[in-house]
């Protein structure tokens, strides 16, 4: 199924990535899901929605319980009570739960959560439009995705997308060529800089001496550390990189939560509008979906979800031509004790994916990332052996640096907008196991 991406002959740079990197994108195949039966539905969530209407209106009363948490479009900060509370009560009285949104996600949640519960059983469900028949479909595929082996054991994805016309559709994964590795074009905007978010992190600071390095350009650094904060070793590559950046590198340091602060910084940076921006800022925590509150999720996500709309929200959005945001596969592929952290990558990857189709003339991809070895919070963990060791073989630096440069080069326009799952070469784990689409 995996194959990597393709080598660019005479760039010694592309053939080293070839050898260490997959990359994989989602394919949606329309699918005929096997009937789930009938369930008293318990609605949670944004339970005065057309949504929750139809799934209340589905229920029938003397058949087995289930709780169906209902979500709009936008993960909401009471998504976050909503899910956990559906956990506890899954826990305690041994229902079913389904998940089905708009748009908004949370299954990540859940996925982690079944590992972590015995015999937790969810499913999810997407209804893309609030059509009569997306509307009426939704309840039955909510009851198949909680029934459907097919789509995959505990912490798999079992996720259902329900279109206008109430087709069902679930994911494929397939291999995904990145462009060649050229720098990105600055033709004509020579004074255009790149932006990168967590700058100062293992893999801000790398991102940022890769681009200036390939494009030539002056490097924004935000991050709410300050230089000074910085170990001796992270001082020493933030000297190189001022050094090597043709143009300039600037730190700016600001919250990427806070408006205020990243207006500031930006304006202190001289009113200069980047044509690329890199996302990386965001925290890594662990912890039991049980142990977990609201605000712990909460946390999590704000500099990655609502990190990036602040940002953008301060940027020219005319003038930005790339936009690298980066998530994690974790968001795909979770494992016991990283719900949260799997949630904030998913909101982040819906999150990048939906503000695209404000970006027209911008390509937008979201790196969902392997753990990286060389840098960053991973490597600084030392977990990257162990890793391994189960089948999960880290993203070297340097291909992983080399790849996150031709995603720059990907075309700009939101119908290509892309998450992009990029894992060492050979990753057992991914894609999943058993969760092809049934009937394929
Ligand atoms: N490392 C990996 O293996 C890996 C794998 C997959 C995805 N990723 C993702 O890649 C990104 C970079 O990871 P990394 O390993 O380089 O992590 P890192 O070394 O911890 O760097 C992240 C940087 O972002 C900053 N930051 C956090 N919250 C911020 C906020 N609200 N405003 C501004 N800056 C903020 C951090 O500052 P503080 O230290 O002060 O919080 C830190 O300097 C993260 O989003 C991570 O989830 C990493």
């Amino acid at each position: 199924m995996t194959q990597p991406i393709s080598t660019q002959s005479g760039s010694t740079r592309a053939s080293f990535a070839s050898r260490r990197l997959d990359v994989h994108g989602e394919h949606l195949v329309t699918t005929v899901l096997p009937s789930g039966g009938a369930y008293a539905w318990e609605v949670s969530g944004e339970v005065g929605s057309p949504l929750a209407e139809a799934v209340r209106g589905a229920s029938v009363p003397a058949s087995p319980p289930a709780l169906a948490v209902v979500l709009g479009r936008d993960y909401e900060p009471a998504a976050d009570a909503a899910l956990l509370d559906a956990v506890a009560r899954a826990r305690s009285c041994g229902l079913p739960v389904a998940l089905l949104h708009e748009g908004a996600g949370g299954v990540s949640l859940l996925r982690a959560a079944a590992l972590e519960v015995r015999g937790l059983r969810f499913g999810s469900v997407e209804v893309a439009a609030r059509t009569p028949r997306a509307l009426s479909a939704a309840p039955a595929a909510a009851a198949a995705s909680l029934e459907s082996a097919a789509l995959g054991g505990p912490g798999q994805r079992r996720e259902v997308l329900v279109d206008a016309r109430g087709r069902t559709l679930t994911g494929q994964w397939r291999p995904v060529e990145l462009p060649a590795s050229t720098p990105p074009s600055t033709a004509g905007r020579a004074a255009a800089p790149v932006l990168v978010t967590g700058g100062l992190g293992g893999l801000g600071l790398r991102a940022a001496a890769a681009v200036a390095a390939a494009a030539g350009v002056r490097v924004l650094l935000l991050d709410s550390r300050g230089p000074g904060e910085l170990t001796a070793g992270e001082q020493r590559l933030l000297s190189r990189l001022r050094a090597g950046a043709r143009a300039g590198a600037d730190v700016l340091t600001a919250d990427v939560t806070d408006p205020r602060a990243v207006a500031r910084a930006l304006d202190r940076a001289g009113g200069t509008a980047p044509s690329v921006l890199v996302h990386c800022a965001g925290s890594v925590a662990g912890g039991l979906v049980a142990d977990a509150r609201p605000e712990d999720l909460a946390r999590l996500r704000a500099a990655k979800s609502q990190g990036l709309r602040t940002v953008l929200a301060h940027l020219d959005r005319g003038a930005l031509r790339c936009l690298v945001a980066f998530g994690s596969v974790t968001s795909r592929r979770v494992h016991p004790g990283m719900g949260g952290y799997a949630l904030a990558n998913e909101v982040l990857r819906r999150t990048a994916l939906r503000v695209a189709g404000g970006l027209p003339g911008c390509a937008v991809v979201v790196a969902e990332w392997s753990l990286w070895s060389g840098a960053g919070e991973a490597h600084r963990m030392g977990v990257v052996k162990d890793a391994a060791r189960q089948g999960m073989p880290a993203v070297p630096l340097r291909p992983g640096m080399d790849a996150l440069l031709r995603m720059l080069r990907r075309p700009a326009g939101p119908e290509h907008a892309a998450a992009l799952v990029v894992t060492g070469a050979g990753d057992r784990g991914f894609p999943e196991p058993g969760a092809a689409a049934p009937g394929r």
